[in-house]
């Protein structure tokens, strides 16, 4: 998976945990990256200042925001991997217990600004045949109590990716990465020790494997995709 040519790819929340590893990886392998983040500190200095890395500060719920990923796309002419990886976790309720506000919220980070995205890219994404990615969880297919917001989230991102793959002809993976040492993990489990989890260093061969493989559109778990060598 070495680039020699201008391949684009757009990977939201790149300054910390998956999105991070993943965005590093792609720009070692020669891909223009396109990457976000709400704290334009952390973006800036997590990620390597080249030519072929856009960081963008922002919130991906933010319209404007979205038309400036967009319009980096756009100067580089052409889109071929779009990563839907910045999630929020919300609130850890019963379902019962979950004000509407809050459950909204959840829903524009994690459905709703992936679609406002996608509408804004899929025309490069359908030009250059390229590959949409939606960041999924086991959540997405489990029923785990307290998790319902984050989960309904999740299973209806995964039915917006796997949709707009057959709506445009293009490759869709909604991938569930596995249990990952992140914040977003230490904040699902306060005060627990997460040091046996996976660094999300570890999942990205996977997400590569899968990238570069010939695997049909579809569901995946990072760890049931073998890791080969990649192009
Ligand atoms: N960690 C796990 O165990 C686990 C398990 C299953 C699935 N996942 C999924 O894996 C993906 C990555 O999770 P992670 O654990 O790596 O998360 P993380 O370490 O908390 O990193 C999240 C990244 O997204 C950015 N972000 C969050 N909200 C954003 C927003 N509204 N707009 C723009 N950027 C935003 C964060 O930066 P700012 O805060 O500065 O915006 C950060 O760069 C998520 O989709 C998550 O649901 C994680």
């Amino acid at each position: 998976m070495n680039r020699s040519h201008n391949e684009v790819a757009v990977v939201t929340g790149g300054s910390a945990g998956l999105g991070l590893a993943l965005a590093t990886t792609l720009i070692d392998k020669g891909w223009n990256v396109v990457t976000d983040a709400r704290d334009a500190d952390r973006l800036h200095t997590a990620l390597p200042a080249s030519p072929r890395v856009t960081t963008l500060a922002g919130d991906v719920r933010d319209g404007d925001h979205q038309d400036a990923i967009a319009a980096a796309v756009a100067r580089h002419g052409r889109l071929d991997l779009l990563v839907h990886n910045a999630s929020e976790l919300g609130p850890m309720l019963p379902l019962a217990e979950v004000p509407e506000s809050l459950f909204s919220d959840v829903l524009e980070t994690n459905l709703l600004a992936p679609l406002a995205i996608t509408q804004r890219l899929l025309p490069y994404l359908i030009a250059s045949r390229g590959t949409l990615v939606g960041i999924s969880s086991d959540a997405a297919v489990e029923h785990y109590p307290t998790w319902g917001t984050y989960a309904a989230s999740k299973a209806a991102l995964d039915h917006l990716i796997l949709t707009l793959g057959e709506e445009n002809g293009i490759r869709a993976y909604a991938v569930d990465p596995g249990d990952m040492r992140t914040a977003m993990h230490q904040a699902a489990f306060p005060g627990e020790d997460i040091s046996d989890r996976p660094l999300p260093e570890s999942v990205v061969p996977h997400l590569l494997a899968l990238l570069t493989g010939d695997e049909p559109s579809g569901r995946y778990r990072a760890a049931d995709l073998a890791v080969g060598a990649t192009r």
